[in-house]
Protein backbone atom coordinates (compact mmCIF):
# COMPACT_ATOMS: atom_id res chain seq x y z
CA UNK A 1 0.00 0.00 0.00
CA UNK A 2 1.47 3.37 -0.86
CA UNK A 3 1.60 6.01 1.68
CA UNK A 4 1.55 9.44 -0.03
CA UNK A 5 -1.34 11.44 0.39
CA UNK A 6 -0.18 13.12 3.78
CA UNK A 7 1.04 10.06 4.89
CA UNK A 8 -2.28 8.10 4.78
CA UNK A 9 -2.41 4.45 3.07
CA UNK A 10 -3.78 5.52 -0.82
CA UNK A 11 -5.89 2.85 -2.14
CA UNK A 12 -4.72 2.84 -5.83
CA UNK A 13 -7.63 4.53 -7.93
CA UNK A 14 -9.30 3.53 -10.96
CA UNK A 15 -7.15 3.96 -14.30
CA UNK A 16 -9.61 5.86 -16.03
CA UNK A 17 -9.37 8.87 -13.77
CA UNK A 18 -6.22 9.09 -15.84
CA UNK A 19 -8.19 9.85 -18.32
CA UNK A 20 -8.94 13.53 -16.93
CA UNK A 21 -6.77 16.24 -18.75
CA UNK A 22 -4.65 17.82 -16.20
CA UNK A 23 -5.50 21.09 -15.14
CA UNK A 24 -4.08 23.70 -17.23
CA UNK A 25 -4.49 26.58 -15.00
CA UNK A 26 -2.48 25.65 -12.63
CA UNK A 27 -0.39 28.54 -12.83
CA UNK A 28 -3.03 31.60 -13.16
CA UNK A 29 -4.86 29.77 -10.05
CA UNK A 30 -1.54 30.41 -8.27
CA UNK A 31 -1.40 34.20 -9.32
CA UNK A 32 -5.05 34.37 -8.80
CA UNK A 33 -4.21 32.95 -4.86
CA UNK A 34 -1.53 35.26 -4.82
CA UNK A 35 -2.95 38.29 -5.96
CA UNK A 36 -5.96 37.78 -3.13
CA UNK A 37 -3.31 37.02 -0.35
CA UNK A 38 -1.70 40.48 -1.50
CA UNK A 39 -4.86 42.40 -1.08
CA UNK A 40 -5.23 43.14 -4.69
CA UNK A 41 -7.95 44.25 -6.02
CA UNK A 42 -8.80 41.49 -8.54
CA UNK A 43 -11.57 42.08 -11.19
CA UNK A 44 -13.12 38.27 -11.46
CA UNK A 45 -14.38 37.71 -15.10
CA UNK A 46 -13.69 34.03 -14.69
CA UNK A 47 -16.03 31.64 -13.78
CA UNK A 48 -19.78 31.89 -15.54
CA UNK A 49 -21.67 31.79 -12.23
CA UNK A 50 -24.69 34.85 -11.67
CA UNK A 51 -23.72 37.07 -9.45
CA UNK A 52 -27.10 38.51 -8.70
CA UNK A 53 -29.70 36.60 -6.36
CA UNK A 54 -32.43 34.32 -7.40
CA UNK A 55 -35.60 36.18 -7.77
CA UNK A 56 -38.01 36.16 -4.22
CA UNK A 57 -40.97 34.81 -5.53
CA UNK A 58 -39.22 31.63 -6.17
CA UNK A 59 -37.18 32.02 -3.03
CA UNK A 60 -40.28 31.80 -1.12
CA UNK A 61 -42.05 28.87 -3.32
CA UNK A 62 -39.21 26.80 -2.34
CA UNK A 63 -40.26 28.16 1.13
CA UNK A 64 -43.96 27.05 1.02
CA UNK A 65 -42.82 23.62 -0.65
CA UNK A 66 -40.40 22.61 1.79
CA UNK A 67 -43.55 22.59 4.50
CA UNK A 68 -45.06 20.06 2.46
CA UNK A 69 -44.42 16.91 4.06
CA UNK A 70 -44.53 14.49 1.06
CA UNK A 71 -40.99 16.66 -0.30
CA UNK A 72 -39.40 15.38 2.47
CA UNK A 73 -38.85 11.63 1.34
CA UNK A 74 -37.32 9.96 -1.26
CA UNK A 75 -39.07 11.19 -4.86
CA UNK A 76 -40.21 7.74 -6.09
CA UNK A 77 -41.70 9.22 -9.31
CA UNK A 78 -40.51 7.22 -12.20
CA UNK A 79 -38.81 10.52 -14.01
CA UNK A 80 -39.57 13.38 -11.65
CA UNK A 81 -41.52 15.26 -9.60
CA UNK A 82 -45.14 15.69 -11.44
CA UNK A 83 -45.46 19.14 -10.38
CA UNK A 84 -42.11 19.81 -12.17
CA UNK A 85 -42.59 17.68 -15.37
CA UNK A 86 -46.13 19.04 -15.85
CA UNK A 87 -44.94 22.68 -15.64
CA UNK A 88 -41.92 22.37 -17.78
CA UNK A 89 -43.99 20.54 -20.46
CA UNK A 90 -46.62 23.41 -20.50
CA UNK A 91 -43.29 25.93 -20.33
CA UNK A 92 -41.85 24.16 -23.76
CA UNK A 93 -45.34 24.50 -25.37
CA UNK A 94 -45.51 28.40 -24.42
CA UNK A 95 -42.56 28.48 -25.71
CA UNK A 96 -41.51 26.69 -28.44
CA UNK A 97 -44.42 25.28 -29.36
CA UNK A 98 -43.92 21.65 -29.61
CA UNK A 99 -45.59 19.20 -27.17
CA UNK A 100 -43.92 16.92 -24.44
CA UNK A 101 -45.53 14.28 -22.68
CA UNK A 102 -44.29 14.65 -19.23
CA UNK A 103 -43.71 10.85 -18.45
CA UNK A 104 -42.23 10.05 -21.97
CA UNK A 105 -39.95 12.90 -23.03
CA UNK A 106 -38.88 14.71 -19.36
CA UNK A 107 -36.12 13.45 -17.10
CA UNK A 108 -35.74 15.82 -13.68
CA UNK A 109 -31.85 16.57 -13.35
CA UNK A 110 -29.91 16.96 -10.40
CA UNK A 111 -28.66 20.46 -12.98
CA UNK A 112 -27.84 19.62 -16.63
CA UNK A 113 -24.37 19.16 -15.20
CA UNK A 114 -25.22 15.99 -13.99
CA UNK A 115 -27.23 14.63 -16.90
CA UNK A 116 -24.50 15.91 -19.91
CA UNK A 117 -21.84 13.72 -17.44
CA UNK A 118 -24.34 10.48 -17.65
CA UNK A 119 -25.71 10.29 -21.06
CA UNK A 120 -21.79 9.49 -22.42
CA UNK A 121 -21.78 7.03 -19.07
CA UNK A 122 -25.72 6.00 -20.55
CA UNK A 123 -24.47 5.35 -23.74
CA UNK A 124 -20.80 4.91 -24.64
CA UNK A 125 -18.67 2.11 -24.17
CA UNK A 126 -14.89 1.14 -24.52
CA UNK A 127 -13.81 1.65 -28.20
CA UNK A 128 -16.59 4.05 -29.10
CA UNK A 129 -16.65 7.46 -30.83
CA UNK A 130 -18.18 10.45 -29.98
CA UNK A 131 -17.59 14.03 -31.67
CA UNK A 132 -17.55 16.82 -29.24
CA UNK A 133 -16.73 20.71 -30.41
CA UNK A 134 -13.83 22.48 -30.15
CA UNK A 135 -13.82 24.70 -27.83
CA UNK A 136 -16.93 23.61 -25.58
CA UNK A 137 -17.95 23.11 -21.76
CA UNK A 138 -15.46 20.45 -20.76
CA UNK A 139 -18.05 17.89 -19.42
CA UNK A 140 -18.88 16.54 -22.82
CA UNK A 141 -15.18 15.55 -23.41
CA UNK A 142 -13.95 14.39 -20.21
CA UNK A 143 -17.02 12.25 -19.36
CA UNK A 144 -16.59 10.39 -22.93
CA UNK A 145 -13.34 9.76 -22.04
CA UNK A 146 -14.04 8.88 -18.72
CA UNK A 147 -16.45 6.23 -20.17
CA UNK A 148 -13.55 4.82 -22.45
CA UNK A 149 -14.76 6.40 -25.55
CA UNK A 150 -12.57 8.11 -28.29
CA UNK A 151 -13.25 11.79 -28.64
CA UNK A 152 -13.73 13.61 -32.59
CA UNK A 153 -12.89 17.63 -31.59
CA UNK A 154 -15.30 19.36 -34.41
CA UNK A 155 -13.47 23.13 -34.69
CA UNK A 156 -15.95 25.81 -34.26
CA UNK A 157 -14.26 28.69 -35.85
CA UNK A 158 -14.98 32.71 -36.20
CA UNK A 159 -15.36 32.66 -39.81
CA UNK A 160 -18.53 30.24 -39.25
CA UNK A 161 -20.10 32.19 -36.55
CA UNK A 162 -18.92 29.21 -34.21
CA UNK A 163 -21.04 26.68 -36.08
CA UNK A 164 -19.31 23.22 -36.84
CA UNK A 165 -18.99 22.48 -40.22
CA UNK A 166 -20.84 19.21 -40.30
CA UNK A 167 -20.01 18.35 -44.30
CA UNK A 168 -15.78 18.50 -42.78
CA UNK A 169 -16.70 15.59 -40.65
CA UNK A 170 -14.92 12.53 -42.23
CA UNK A 171 -17.18 9.86 -43.79
CA UNK A 172 -15.69 7.23 -41.25
CA UNK A 173 -16.01 8.81 -38.06
CA UNK A 174 -19.64 9.78 -38.75
CA UNK A 175 -20.14 6.47 -39.19
CA UNK A 176 -18.62 5.05 -36.28
CA UNK A 177 -19.80 7.51 -33.80
CA UNK A 178 -22.25 7.82 -31.62
CA UNK A 179 -22.90 10.78 -30.37
CA UNK A 180 -22.96 14.69 -31.67
CA UNK A 181 -22.97 17.22 -29.33
CA UNK A 182 -23.76 20.73 -29.59
CA UNK A 183 -24.20 23.68 -27.58
CA UNK A 184 -26.30 26.63 -28.39
CA UNK A 185 -25.99 29.15 -27.19
CA UNK A 186 -23.19 28.51 -26.70
CA UNK A 187 -20.36 28.84 -23.79
CA UNK A 188 -17.65 29.62 -24.50
CA UNK A 189 -18.09 31.68 -27.83
CA UNK A 190 -21.47 33.59 -27.24
CA UNK A 191 -22.57 31.93 -29.90
CA UNK A 192 -26.20 31.26 -31.59
CA UNK A 193 -27.56 28.58 -33.42
CA UNK A 194 -30.60 29.07 -36.17
CA UNK A 195 -33.38 26.94 -36.33
CA UNK A 196 -31.85 25.83 -39.96
CA UNK A 197 -28.76 24.80 -38.73
CA UNK A 198 -30.27 22.62 -36.23
CA UNK A 199 -31.97 21.55 -39.32
CA UNK A 200 -28.97 20.28 -40.83
CA UNK A 201 -28.03 18.70 -37.52
CA UNK A 202 -31.04 16.62 -37.64
CA UNK A 203 -30.72 15.54 -41.09
CA UNK A 204 -26.99 14.88 -40.25
CA UNK A 205 -27.88 13.24 -37.14
CA UNK A 206 -30.54 11.13 -38.81
CA UNK A 207 -28.20 10.22 -41.73
CA UNK A 208 -25.80 8.60 -39.76
CA UNK A 209 -27.73 7.54 -36.73
CA UNK A 210 -26.15 9.34 -34.26
CA UNK A 211 -27.54 10.63 -30.79
CA UNK A 212 -28.40 14.39 -31.09
CA UNK A 213 -26.99 15.83 -27.61
CA UNK A 214 -28.06 19.09 -27.24
CA UNK A 215 -26.88 21.68 -24.44
CA UNK A 216 -29.64 24.55 -23.91
CA UNK A 217 -28.37 25.65 -20.59
CA UNK A 218 -28.16 29.58 -21.68
CA UNK A 219 -31.39 29.36 -23.99
CA UNK A 220 -32.62 31.98 -22.23
CA UNK A 221 -29.92 34.07 -21.08
CA UNK A 222 -30.56 36.25 -24.33
CA UNK A 223 -30.30 39.67 -25.31
CA UNK A 224 -31.89 42.46 -27.68
CA UNK A 225 -35.19 40.82 -28.37
CA UNK A 226 -33.19 37.59 -29.95
CA UNK A 227 -35.23 34.12 -28.67
CA UNK A 228 -32.93 30.90 -28.98
CA UNK A 229 -34.34 28.17 -30.65
CA UNK A 230 -34.60 24.46 -29.24
CA UNK A 231 -33.52 21.09 -31.26
CA UNK A 232 -37.05 20.03 -30.84
CA UNK A 233 -38.56 22.44 -33.24
CA UNK A 234 -37.12 21.05 -35.80
CA UNK A 235 -39.49 18.62 -37.85
CA UNK A 236 -37.66 14.79 -36.82
CA UNK A 237 -35.95 16.05 -34.30
CA UNK A 238 -37.65 13.97 -31.73
CA UNK A 239 -36.12 10.69 -33.15
CA UNK A 240 -32.77 11.61 -32.75
CA UNK A 241 -32.52 14.33 -30.53
CA UNK A 242 -31.50 14.89 -26.33
CA UNK A 243 -31.69 18.51 -25.17
CA UNK A 244 -30.77 19.64 -21.31
CA UNK A 245 -31.80 22.57 -20.08
CA UNK A 246 -30.93 24.31 -16.72
CA UNK A 247 -32.76 26.72 -14.27
CA UNK A 248 -29.20 27.41 -13.00
CA UNK A 249 -28.34 30.66 -15.75
CA UNK A 250 -31.84 31.89 -16.31
CA UNK A 251 -32.92 32.49 -13.16
CA UNK A 252 -29.43 32.26 -10.65
CA UNK A 253 -30.19 29.22 -9.29
CA UNK A 254 -26.86 27.37 -10.32
CA UNK A 255 -26.75 26.17 -6.31
CA UNK A 256 -30.29 24.84 -6.62
CA UNK A 257 -28.78 22.10 -8.82
CA UNK A 258 -31.97 21.56 -10.69
CA UNK A 259 -32.28 21.13 -14.93
CA UNK A 260 -34.13 18.89 -17.38
CA UNK A 261 -33.36 16.64 -20.48
CA UNK A 262 -35.86 16.76 -23.00
CA UNK A 263 -36.83 14.99 -26.16
CA UNK A 264 -36.44 11.38 -27.40
CA UNK A 265 -37.76 9.39 -25.29
CA UNK A 266 -35.42 6.12 -25.51
CA UNK A 267 -32.24 8.48 -24.67
CA UNK A 268 -34.90 9.55 -21.81
CA UNK A 269 -35.57 6.10 -21.09
CA UNK A 270 -31.77 5.05 -21.05
CA UNK A 271 -30.42 8.23 -19.54
CA UNK A 272 -33.36 7.35 -16.38
CA UNK A 273 -32.10 3.67 -16.02
CA UNK A 274 -28.37 4.58 -15.71
CA UNK A 275 -29.47 7.56 -12.70
CA UNK A 276 -31.93 5.54 -11.32
CA UNK A 277 -29.09 3.25 -9.99
CA UNK A 278 -26.97 6.36 -9.20
CA UNK A 279 -28.88 8.98 -7.60
CA UNK A 280 -32.32 9.19 -5.80
CA UNK A 281 -33.26 13.05 -7.52
CA UNK A 282 -33.27 16.31 -6.12
CA UNK A 283 -34.99 17.57 -3.12
CA UNK A 284 -38.92 17.72 -4.42
CA UNK A 285 -39.46 20.80 -3.02
CA UNK A 286 -36.56 22.23 -5.54
CA UNK A 287 -37.86 20.63 -8.11
CA UNK A 288 -41.92 22.14 -6.97
CA UNK A 289 -39.59 25.74 -6.84
CA UNK A 290 -38.38 25.49 -10.24
CA UNK A 291 -41.62 24.49 -11.63
CA UNK A 292 -43.09 27.67 -10.34
CA UNK A 293 -40.12 29.52 -12.10
CA UNK A 294 -41.05 28.28 -15.31
CA UNK A 295 -44.39 29.23 -14.66
CA UNK A 296 -44.27 32.41 -13.23
CA UNK A 297 -40.88 33.76 -13.03
CA UNK A 298 -39.18 36.77 -14.76
CA UNK A 299 -35.34 37.65 -14.63
CA UNK A 300 -35.43 40.58 -17.01
CA UNK A 301 -33.85 42.65 -14.49
CA UNK A 302 -30.78 40.36 -13.87
CA UNK A 303 -30.84 40.25 -17.84
CA UNK A 304 -30.82 44.01 -18.08
CA UNK A 305 -27.80 43.81 -15.71
CA UNK A 306 -25.84 41.77 -17.78
CA UNK A 307 -26.67 43.54 -21.11
CA UNK A 308 -25.37 46.69 -19.89
CA UNK A 309 -22.30 44.87 -18.66
CA UNK A 310 -22.37 43.70 -22.13
CA UNK A 311 -22.57 46.72 -24.20
CA UNK A 312 -19.59 48.38 -21.48
CA UNK A 313 -17.27 45.61 -22.32
CA UNK A 314 -17.74 45.28 -26.17
CA UNK A 315 -18.04 49.15 -26.51
CA UNK A 316 -14.75 49.64 -24.35
CA UNK A 317 -12.66 46.66 -26.30
CA UNK A 318 -13.80 48.04 -29.68
CA UNK A 319 -12.36 51.79 -28.26
CA UNK A 320 -9.06 49.68 -27.86
CA UNK A 321 -9.13 48.09 -31.34
CA UNK A 322 -10.69 45.40 -30.92
CA UNK A 323 -13.95 44.42 -33.39
CA UNK A 324 -16.03 41.92 -31.31
CA UNK A 325 -20.01 41.66 -32.24
CA UNK A 326 -22.42 42.26 -29.69
CA UNK A 327 -23.23 38.26 -28.28
CA UNK A 328 -26.50 37.55 -28.55
CA UNK A 329 -26.82 35.16 -25.75
CA UNK A 330 -24.50 33.91 -22.84
CA UNK A 331 -22.44 35.81 -20.06
CA UNK A 332 -19.43 35.36 -22.34
CA UNK A 333 -17.06 37.42 -24.46
CA UNK A 334 -14.72 35.64 -26.59
CA UNK A 335 -11.86 37.42 -26.92
CA UNK A 336 -9.40 37.25 -29.32
CA UNK A 337 -5.67 37.59 -28.05
CA UNK A 338 -3.63 39.99 -29.25
CA UNK A 339 -0.41 38.42 -31.65
CA UNK A 340 2.36 37.28 -30.39
CA UNK A 341 0.54 35.94 -27.55
CA UNK A 342 -1.35 32.27 -26.43
CA UNK A 343 -4.13 32.22 -24.33
CA UNK A 344 -2.27 31.03 -21.54
CA UNK A 345 0.28 34.06 -22.02
CA UNK A 346 -2.64 36.93 -22.38
CA UNK A 347 -4.59 35.52 -19.38
CA UNK A 348 -1.57 35.39 -16.94
CA UNK A 349 -0.34 39.01 -18.12
CA UNK A 350 -4.14 40.18 -17.56
CA UNK A 351 -3.94 38.95 -14.72
CA UNK A 352 -0.50 40.72 -13.47
CA UNK A 353 -0.87 43.95 -14.99
CA UNK A 354 -4.67 44.77 -15.16
CA UNK A 355 -5.60 42.47 -12.21
CA UNK A 356 -8.38 41.07 -14.64
CA UNK A 357 -8.85 37.12 -14.50
CA UNK A 358 -10.16 35.64 -17.19
CA UNK A 359 -10.20 31.80 -18.55
CA UNK A 360 -7.94 31.15 -21.29
CA UNK A 361 -9.76 29.49 -24.55
CA UNK A 362 -7.12 26.48 -24.98
CA UNK A 363 -8.85 24.98 -21.56
CA UNK A 364 -12.09 24.72 -23.63
CA UNK A 365 -10.30 22.44 -26.57
CA UNK A 366 -7.26 23.01 -28.86
CA UNK A 367 -9.80 25.27 -31.18
CA UNK A 368 -10.32 27.14 -28.44
CA UNK A 369 -6.11 28.41 -28.39
CA UNK A 370 -6.06 32.75 -29.59
CA UNK A 371 -8.98 33.86 -27.22
CA UNK A 372 -9.52 34.12 -23.66
CA UNK A 373 -12.96 34.35 -22.27
CA UNK A 374 -14.21 37.11 -20.08
CA UNK A 375 -17.76 36.19 -17.79
CA UNK A 376 -20.63 39.36 -17.30
CA UNK A 377 -20.79 37.59 -14.16
CA UNK A 378 -18.65 40.09 -12.12
CA UNK A 379 -19.64 39.95 -8.43
CA UNK A 380 -19.86 43.92 -7.01
CA UNK A 381 -21.03 45.26 -10.27
CA UNK A 382 -24.02 47.24 -9.99
CA UNK A 383 -24.01 49.18 -12.70
CA UNK A 384 -21.33 48.01 -14.96
CA UNK A 385 -18.70 50.20 -13.35
CA UNK A 386 -16.65 47.16 -12.32
CA UNK A 387 -16.75 46.27 -16.00
CA UNK A 388 -15.30 49.48 -16.72
CA UNK A 389 -12.90 49.86 -14.49
CA UNK A 390 -11.59 46.20 -16.11
CA UNK A 391 -11.61 47.81 -19.67
CA UNK A 392 -9.67 51.10 -18.19
CA UNK A 393 -7.28 49.15 -16.60
CA UNK A 394 -7.04 46.88 -20.09
CA UNK A 395 -6.23 50.09 -21.78
CA UNK A 396 -3.81 51.44 -19.17
CA UNK A 397 -2.10 48.63 -19.47
CA UNK A 398 -1.57 48.74 -23.28
CA UNK A 399 -3.35 46.17 -24.50
CA UNK A 400 -4.90 45.95 -28.12
CA UNK A 401 -5.36 43.74 -30.88
C1 LIG B 1 -22.59 25.05 -21.47
C2 LIG B 1 -23.00 24.64 -20.10
N1 LIG B 1 -23.82 23.61 -19.96
C3 LIG B 1 -24.21 23.17 -18.75
C4 LIG B 1 -23.76 23.79 -17.61
C5 LIG B 1 -24.17 23.21 -16.28
O1 LIG B 1 -25.15 23.93 -15.66
P1 LIG B 1 -25.99 23.32 -14.45
O2 LIG B 1 -25.40 22.00 -14.09
O3 LIG B 1 -25.85 24.30 -13.34
O4 LIG B 1 -27.39 23.16 -14.97
C6 LIG B 1 -22.90 24.88 -17.69
C7 LIG B 1 -22.39 25.52 -16.48
O5 LIG B 1 -21.53 26.35 -16.48
C8 LIG B 1 -22.51 25.33 -18.98
O6 LIG B 1 -21.70 26.37 -19.13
Amino acid sequence: MDRTLEGYPVIQPANRLNAIPPYLFGEIARLKADAIRAGKDLIDLGIGDPDQPTPSPIIDALQSASHQPETHRYDESPNGDPIFTSAVSRWFSRRFGVELNPTQHILQLIGSKEGLAHIAWAYLDPGDLTIVPSPAYTVYRVNSLLAGASVYEMPLRAERGFLPDLTAIPSDVARRAKLLWLNYPNNPTGATASLEFYGDAVRFCREHDLLLVNDAAYIDVTFDGFRAPSVLQVDGAMDVAIEFHSFSKMFNMTGWRIGMAVGNPAAIATLNKLKSNVDSKQFAAIARAAAYASEYADNHATLDIIRRRRDILIEGLNALGWRLPYPKATFYVWLPVPPGQTSVSFAKRLLEEAGVLVIPGVGYGAAGEGYVRMSLTVSGDANGERIQNAVDRIGAAGFHP
